[in-house]
This record gives C-alpha cells, structure tokens and sequence, in this order.
C-alpha cells in the first residue's frame, strides 16, 4: 500500500516501511525504511544544518540530511547518486520535488532490461519526479512494494528537458542514506572455480566503492547483490538490509560512511566506463534495483528475497515446475565424442532413473577444441552422423529429454561467421581485439548481429526435439569500442533472450558463463537456473552453494555430481558426499556413467530416486543455513516445506576430528507438535526436539562425511 500524508510518502510492505518526505525546500529526504510503522505525517524534518559545512541560504546543508537520489556538488559532498554533465560542461544539479503519481496494480517495465513482474500479488508504483529548474534535468525515482512482501523495487528515469545536450555519467538505481548504526558489509567476491565467497566486514568511515565489476557479464568476481546487516546480526536474528540489482553487465555497489557515521548505500550500472549521451527530450532508465528488508537476521532475507524471485522474476513456466535430473557429457567426454559414446551414455543414464542428456560443447562447425567454431551454429556430422535431429530422435527412443549447449554470444576467428563477417566481433578499428580462450565477442549492439543470433539459435531448437538449453558465455568482455558500450550490449543480450526464450516457452534454461560468471537476477528473469560453478568438487560446492544461497532460491543452483579426482581441484570425495551436497540445488551428473561399478550405478539409483522425492520441497519449501563452512570445519542446510510437513537436512563434517564432542544441530521450520519420521532411518523425533533439542549428525570416522535426514510429518 502507498499513502501520501501531507509532504510524507509512505510505502507499506507485509512487514516493512519506507518513508520519504519533502522539506520546505523542495528536497526529498529519506526519512525510514526498516520495520513496519504506523502511518502518519513524518514531514517534520530536522534542518539538517552544521556552521562550517557547505549550505544554502536558508542555512540548510545536504550533508547530514538522508536523501532520496543525492545529487553532488550544491551543499552535499558526499558520493552522489548520478552525475549528469550538461551543454556548459558544469555537473552540478539539484534536483527538488515537483510532482508525484501513485499507480495501484502496476509494476513497471524497465526500457530494455527484465524486472519484477505483479503476477496476482498487489502492488503499487509510486513515481516522483524531481527537477533541476536550472539545468533541464528531471529525474523520475521510480518505487514499487507488494503488500505481501518485505521488498521495494526501485529504478531512476533520468530525462532531458533542456534546449541541449546532456551526459550522464553515472546513474545509480537506488540510493539510501540509512540511519547511523553499527553496520557490517556482506558481500560475494571470489574468481572462476570460486565464486561469491562470503566477506563480512564492518562499515567503517569512508567510501568502499570497489564492490564493482567492469570484466563484461555480472561476473565471477563480485556479485550484484550486497547485505547491510546489523553488526550483531546473525541467520536468525538482527536487522539486515538485500540489495540485488536486476541486471547481467557491469555493476556497482558502493558504501560510504560519512564523517558523521551516516552510511548512503548505492547500487547499480557501473560508472567506470560508463556514459550515456542524451538529447533534448531522450531520457535514460536504469536497471531495477530489489531493496529487502527482514528484522529476522540474513536467513530471514534470503527466505524472503527467494520467495520473491521464485514467485515474481522468472517468467519461465520452469520457474514452477519440477526439473528433469540430467546427465551432462562435458566432463564424461570434453570434446572427444561421437554418436555412439553419447548414445552409451544415454542408455545407461536412463537405467539409473535419469530423465534428460545434455550435449555439452563441440557438436557444430569444426569444434573439436576450443581453438574454433563457434558461431558456426551448424552441426558437425563428422562426429554427429545422424545430425542433432537424429541423436535427439534417438536419445528420445531411449526415454530421456534432449538438451544442448550454447554460445551464441561468441565467435572463434577461425570459424565460418568470423571469416564472412569479420566486423561482427567487438573491436576497436586498428587495434588488434584481445582473445581469450580464442574466441571474440559478438557486438551486440548491433540488431544485424542480434537478428542473425536469433535467426541461428531458433534454427538449431526448432531443428530438433530440444527440451533444454545450456546458454554459456565464457570470456570477459575487452575491446570496448566507444564509452558506455557495455550497457548497449547487455540491452542487446536481453533482446535476444526476450526472442529466444519468448519464441520457445516450452524449453528449460539454464544460464552459465564459465561456471557461475553470470549468476545474477537479470539471468534468472529469463532462465530459472544458472550452473552454479565449474567447480562441483563437493566440499567446495559447500562453500559456493551456501554463500550463493544467500541471495538466490536454491531452484535456481544448478549442483551437479562429478567424478573424482574432482577436475578442477583433485579431491576425492565419497559418491554419496557429492550427492548429498548436490541436493540442494538442481540435481544432475556429469561424469562417464558407463565407467562406473554395479555398487556405483546402485547408489545412483537411489540417490535419484530420493531426489525425484525431494526436488518438489527446493521449488516451494524454505532453506535454513544451520552451519557455516566459511567459519567452521561442518556445513549444514534445511530445506523444510512451508506448512512443516516435511524437511530435508543436510550436515557435514568436513575434515575428520577425533576424540571431539559433535555440536548439536537445531533444525527449524518445522511443527513442534508434531512427529517425524525420518525415512533414512525409520527413527521417529518430535518436531520441539528436532527444533529444541537438536540432533548430533552420526558422521562417519573419515573426511567429507555427511548425513542427511529427511522428514515427513507423521
Ligand atoms: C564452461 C562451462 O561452465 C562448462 O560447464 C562447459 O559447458 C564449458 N564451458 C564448455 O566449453
């Protein structure tokens, strides 16, 4: 709901509050967001005034006042919100309040790029513009909640309304000044193999604007999601802020802490290498930013943001729908492979219970390494004889779906494309463009090239009985050929995806990008799950699963068992250990299935058959962090249905300790009235002792060892 009283602006969530009002001055000050509060008039704003800071002449500074969208350089000196060049090359704006409009159900479409969508929740749109008399520059801040959720979607419009030309170098979607506190910066760094480490640090004075990514897609470096949780805030307690941005390229989130203790959190497109020309009357919109909220610590913020995303993001009829445990090739054969392999593969997949083959890089062009072919989106019949519509014919007479891997995005110089449309790839004209992993980036700013890479990739599903899809990207973007290119490509990334996945409802995508390079919410409007990282060595996937989980709904976590020596990091882990870990994810394998044992293909069998069982609580049920592998040697993970029916409880101890008392794990969401039987075991608990009491994990005397539980309301 949205209520205007007098100068206040007043926007309530299910248990949230956001409040913003104007000053005498025409200013828009932020006035609380955080726990639900009663409505009334909040525009009695303290004069934010100190004596020998910058102020106005009604002896009013900006600097200690919380503002909605901070412009820089009038009477507030901190880190700005946007910056807009004008004609006379001056940059200093001051936006004041002129008008608003409130939209009841209404969530607003972002200019080219994907957001939120109403579905049948309620939901209102409040738009405030704001004006530069002096300059022609009007911003409309764009703000929506859902009466049933603790979220704000928020995106700026920057507009043009003078006689000239205007820069804008820098736009962020959404800016807050939240209230002095003691405040810890949670945010995902990490690399390929390694992505979205967990770092927790306090806010300190100062300006941390570094929690960026200019290498092309979101990327594996830093993820477009932050958390401002109270310093004592934990999973289950404290207040903790989610800031996730909607978008697939470069992306910035900065903190600052002021002289006064004050912290503005910003968050959105990148301002290094960014810039945005716009003419009399054009206007500019940013990516949509989901501001979150919960009192009840970080797990309460991810349960909720999940609930959000699940619900309300992906357009996919996926998003609700139970997914088929695959079998991928890449790891079983990498490049080497032809029919007859894959078909081996096939058939014993499907003794096991396997529902869907994956045929991952090297089956068009000249593909037989990543030295060449792609974007030569034609299949290789010297390896595929039947082509793709024959081994798809054939892998559906064994009874499992058909799924392909994709480039689209990229070229090799040595391919067919390459060689007829050189000027395709992103380059700068005279400079040789850099490699890496010998392949170029299509220039998706270009609606020839979009058009051919929807005319190429539509061949290819519509050639074929295709079920699914895995969409790769795997290089970082150089090369850029003017400032603000980065933007143009990503708009260009979404046209195709719009056309793609709009032209083929029925197929189930998956994003990847070397891994989990491009897990972002941007992705995830388009294709409900994203391959995690190439890292599936399972002791590792503790660590990314967990920290990813933090932001994202684990129905979105591609997880998938592998062989060991694990290939990226030669650890051996147990075959049940790597299950155990996959669970909480979108389950699959990939590995040579006709190199395994009878023992082998016998526990597959199970592990698939009690995944078939569980995949339906990962799409609807709540996940609960229970141990943390980045601060101690266990991990432990729950998902439990939402009315308590059932729960599936993962624990691990990683390194073998002995002679050591084991912690007891609490268990949570479940019906304390009530008893469970666990089907592992055929034990019987109390839901209060499960919850209460807790559980000490029977871990086996060996590393990596894991228990799992699963539980049905009796
Ligand atoms: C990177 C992906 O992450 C891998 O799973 C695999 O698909 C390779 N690309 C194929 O080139």
């Amino acid at each position: 709901m949205i209520v205007k009283n007098n100068n206040t602006f007043h926007l309530m969530g299910r248990n949230v509050s956001y409040i913003m009002a104007v000053d005498e001055a025409g200013n828009l000050l932020h006035v609380h967001y955080g726990k639900k509060l009663r409505d009334k008039d909040y525009s009695k704003l303290k004069k934010g005034w100190t004596d020998w800071a910058a102020y106005a002449d009604d002896n009013r500074t900006l600097e200690i006042c919380r503002q909605e969208y901070p412009s820089y350089g009038h009477t507030d000196l901190r880190h700005p919100a946007y910056i807009v060049n004008n004609a006379e090359s001056n940059n200093v704006n001051q936006l004041k309040y002129k008008s608003y409009e409130i939209k009841g159900n209404y969530a607003p479409k972002i200019d080219g790029m994907p957001s939120l969508f109403a579905g049948d929740r309620s939901v209102q749109t409040l738009e405030i513009t704001l004006k530069d008399d002096i300059t022609g520059l009007e911003a409309v801040l764009l703000y929506t909640v859902f009466d049933e959720y603790n979220v704000i979607l928020r995106s700026t419009v920057l507009r043009n309304v003078s006689d000239g030309f205007m820069a804008v170098e820098s736009a962020y979607s959404a800016s807050i000044d939240i209230a002095k506190g003691d405040y810890d910066l949670i945010y995902f760094s990490g690399s390929w193999a390694r992505e979205r480490e967990l770092f927790r640090q306090p806010v300190l004075q100062g300006l941390k604007t570094d929690i960026s990514n200019a290498r092309g897609g979101s990327g594996h470096c830093i993820n477009p999601f932050i958390m401002l949780a109270e310093h004592d805030a934990n999973e289950e307690r404290g207040g903790v802020y989610g800031f996730s941005l909607v978008y697939s390229g470069n992306h910035s989130s900065m903190v600052e802490c002021d002289q006064f203790g004050n912290i503005r959190v910003q968050q959105g497109i990148n301002p290094f290498g960014f810039m945005w020309t716009l003419d009399k009357g054009e206007s500019f919109q940013t990516p949509q930013c989901v501001l979150c909220y919960s009192e009840n610590g970080i797990g309460g913020l991810s349960r909720e943001l999940n609930d959000v995303y699940r619900s309300n993001l992906c357009r996919s009829k996926w998003a609700h729908t139970e997914r088929p445990i695959l079998i991928n090739n890449w790891e079983a054969t990498y490049f080497d492979f032809n029919e007859d392999k894959l078909v081996a593969i096939a058939e014993k997949a499907k003794e096991v219970g396997i529902e869907l083959f994956v045929l991952d890089d090297g089956w068009f062009g000249k593909r037989n390494d990543d030295t060449r072919g792609l974007g030569d989106w034609f299949v290789n019949k010297k390896k595929l004889p039947s082509g793709i519509d024959g081994l798809a014919e054939k892998i559906n007479d064994i009874g499992l779906k058909f799924g392909i891997w994709i480039e689209p995005e990229m070229v090799n110089p040595d391919s067919d494309l390459y060689r007829e449309h050189p000027d395709w790839a992103i380059q700068i004209p005279g400079r040789e463009p850099s490699l890496s992993r010998n392949q170029l980036i299509l220039d998706l700013s270009r609606q020839e090239v979009c058009d051919y890479i929807i005319k190429a990739i539509s061949d290819v599903l519509s050639g074929a009985n295709i079920g699914y899809v895995k969409w790769d990207m795997n290089r970082p973007m150089t090369d850029m050929p003017f400032v603000g290119y980065n933007h143009e490509y990503t708009l260009g990334f979404y046209k195709i995806m719009d056309a793609i996945t709009g032209a083929f409802p029925d197929v189930l995508f998956e994003g990847c990008s070397g891994g989990g390079g491009r897990f972002d919410a941007g992705v995830l409007a388009y294709m409900p799950q994203i391959w995690t990282s190439d890292n599936s060595d399972a002791v590792a996937r503790l660590r990314i699963q967990y920290s990813t989980s933090m932001g994202y709904p684990v129905s979105a976590i591609s997880a998938h068992v592998t062989a060991v020596p694990n290939h990226q990091n030669g650890r051996i882990t147990p075959l049940k250990t790597r299950a155990d870990v996959a669970y909480a994810g979108v389950f699959g394998y990939e590995l040579d299935i006709t190199k395994m044992n009878d023992d082998e293909l016998e526990e597959v069998k199970q592990q698939i058959a009690r995944c078939k069982e569980l995949r339906g609580l990962m799409l609807s049920g709540d996940f609960y962090r229970l141990k943390n592998p980045y601060e101690t040697n266990y991990c432990a993970w729950e998902m439990s249905a939402k009315d308590g029916s059932e729960a599936f409880l993962m624990a691990c101890r990683i390194l073998s300790v002995a002679s050591t008392a084991e912690e007891k794990l609490r268990l949570k969401g479940l019906d304390p009235s009530s008893d469970y039987i666990d089907t592992e075991t055929g034990n019987i608990y109390g839901g209060d002792e499960l919850m209460h009491c807790g559980i000490e994990p029977p871990y086996a005397k060996c590393d990596f060892s894991t228990v799992i539980m699963r539980l049905k309301r009796m």
